[in-house]
């Protein structure tokens, strides 16, 4: 094998086989390394793509349960969770099967190994036995991701204090789990063995949930949440978890009152946020960070050192979403080819897959008033939807916010059965400047969720049908 290259990327996840499968439909001799046995990275071996198997199969049997009997559909349904780990196990493999099969079909050559960039222009690959293989490279993309991050006198062993990793193969269904963190992860996973059968409590630091997101989305959701069974100690700090026998005992303080508190239970997920995954060996050319430890890109994701670039988590631009990393892959790879690549920063949608989903793209109410940028709201709920009546899917509403003289929709955040789905059209709305009335004008389908979008829209300028 030649061993020189016009890019090679270190990392396979959506960042980094995405700017892959670009770099190579767009003429440059591409390579990949990847330190796991399989590509996909995070999303689809431990993150994304698992963890929707599971949310799905969840939630499919706690309709058995709840919801198929009011609709006349009697079953005596048996969660057999082996099976259901076996499901989501196939579906990952076939995934990440698929991003090989890509590889194969754009002449990309998978390098397995660890990579590291010991000089200029080169990488060297460290494979599972210890052997280096040097190659020569015109250009370096770094998408090395993130990891799980936990907190002072926390040690997660991935049994009983677990990450996502963890929570996301657990061979029977806890008693008793504590979730530390109310985030994406944290909601999630929290949902998904509440549903199959476990006692949840979320202990979150700030006074809310989902830091960041729309106030008025972050309190309903809450209120679903714990309708749903779901506890939340909110204003605590936990300040350290210990394992005695098969327990964990959860220590943390009401940040109110400095009350300390102690809990018990079986399986404990630190689900606090992730950090970026940037070994020292990747860095050692003189590639700076941030104060986060982040690697630091222009906009044309150049690191410091000129010829390598970096992308996804892993850089200081940008929310750690799989999509974005995408987006930017593709961005780097045309820059490198000599193309005009962008990402638009202001319109990267953002999904919590739970159900309701949540889903948001754009600026909160908050960062506007923070930015002294005049509004208009616009709110329509789902309660008023025909299809979501006829669904039973009637928690929820959308909420638009556009610009108060220009009526440009500067952001939206909603709660819905089909959120991560509605999203889509007000991405494509901002990123083509819509204002609401432009999608009040759209003519939206009837019986359909996403008619609440324009009626959303008409409730901008005060004129929704339906309500
Ligand atoms: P997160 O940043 O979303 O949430 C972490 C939460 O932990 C915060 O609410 C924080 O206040 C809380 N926390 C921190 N220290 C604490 C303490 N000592 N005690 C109690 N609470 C504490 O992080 P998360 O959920 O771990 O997700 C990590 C990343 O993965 C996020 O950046 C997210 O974007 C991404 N992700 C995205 C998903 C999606 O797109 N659906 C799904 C899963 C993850």
């Amino acid at each position: 094998m030649n061993n020189n290259f016009d890019v090679i990327v270190i990392g396979s996840g959506p960042g980094g086989y995405v700017c892959a499968i670009r770099c190579a439909q767009l003429g440059l001799k591409t390579a990949c390394v990847e330190s796991r046995q399989t590509l996909g990275g995070t999303c689809l071996n431990v993150g994304c793509i698992p963890s929707k198997s599971l949310l799905n199969a969840s939630e499919m049997y706690h309709k058995t349960q709840n919801e198929f009997g009011n609709m006349g559909i009697e079953v005596n349904a048996k969660l057999n969770l082996s099976k259901m780990m076996n499901n989501k196990n196939k579906s990952v493999s076939i995934l990440t099967k698929g991003v090989e099969f890509l590889f194969k079909k754009n002449k990309i050559t998978h390098l397995r190994g660890t990579g590291s960039i010991p000089k200029k222009n080169t990488i060297v690959v460290t494979d599972n036995s210890g052997k280096k293989t040097t190659y020569e490279t015109k250009n370096i993309v770094i998408g090395t991701g993130s990891l799980p991050m936990s907190l002072p006198n926390i040690k997660i062993d991935e049994k009983i204090i677990v990450s996502s990793t963890g929570a996301l193969s657990f061979d029977k269904v806890p008693k008793e789990l504590i979730v530390i963190g109310g985030g994406y992860i944290g909601l999630e996973l929290s949902s998904v063995w509440k549903r199959l059968g476990s006692k949840v409590t979320v202990i979150e630091y700030l006074d809310h949930i989902l830091p960041g997101i729309d106030k008025d989305i972050s309190s309903e959701f809450q209120k679903i949440l714990k309708k749903q069974g779901i506890n939340f100690t909110l204003d605590s700090k936990v300040t350290s978890v210990n394992i005695v026998k098969d327990k964990a005992i959860i220590d943390f303080t009401s940040n109110k009152t400095a009350k300390r508190e102690r809990i018990e239970c079986d399986k404990v997920l630190v689900a606090v946020g992730r950090k970026p995954n940037i070994g020292e060996d990747i860095i050692k050319l003189g590639i700076k960070l941030d104060k986060n430890k982040k690697i630091l890109v222009n906009n044309k994701f150049e690191t410091t050192i000129k010829n390598v670039y970096a992308i996804g988590d892993c850089i200081d631009k940008g929310p750690m979403l799989a999509h974005k990393a995408e987006d930017e892959g593709i961005a780097a790879a045309e820059i490198i080819a000599g193309q005009a690549g962008h990402v638009n920063y202001n319109v990267i949608p953002a999904v919590i897959y739970t159900s309701p989903e949540v889903a948001m793209v754009g600026k909160t109410e908050d960062e506007l008033k923070k930015e002294n940028i005049k509004y208009k709201v616009g709110k329509f709920p789902f309660l008023a939807n025909s299809r979501a009546k006829v669904n039973n899917e009637t928690e929820g509403f959308v909420k638009i916010i556009a610009e108060e003289k220009t009526d440009k929709v500067l952001g939206v955040s909603m709660i819905s059965a089909v959120a991560g789905t509605l999203i889509a059209e007000l991405a494509l709305a901002m990123e083509f400047g819509a204002s609401a009335e432009d999608i009040a004008r759209t003519c939206h389908a009837h019986p359909t969720h996403s008619e609440a979008v324009k009626e959303a829209a008409l409730a901008v300028d005060k004129r929704p049908i339906h309500f």
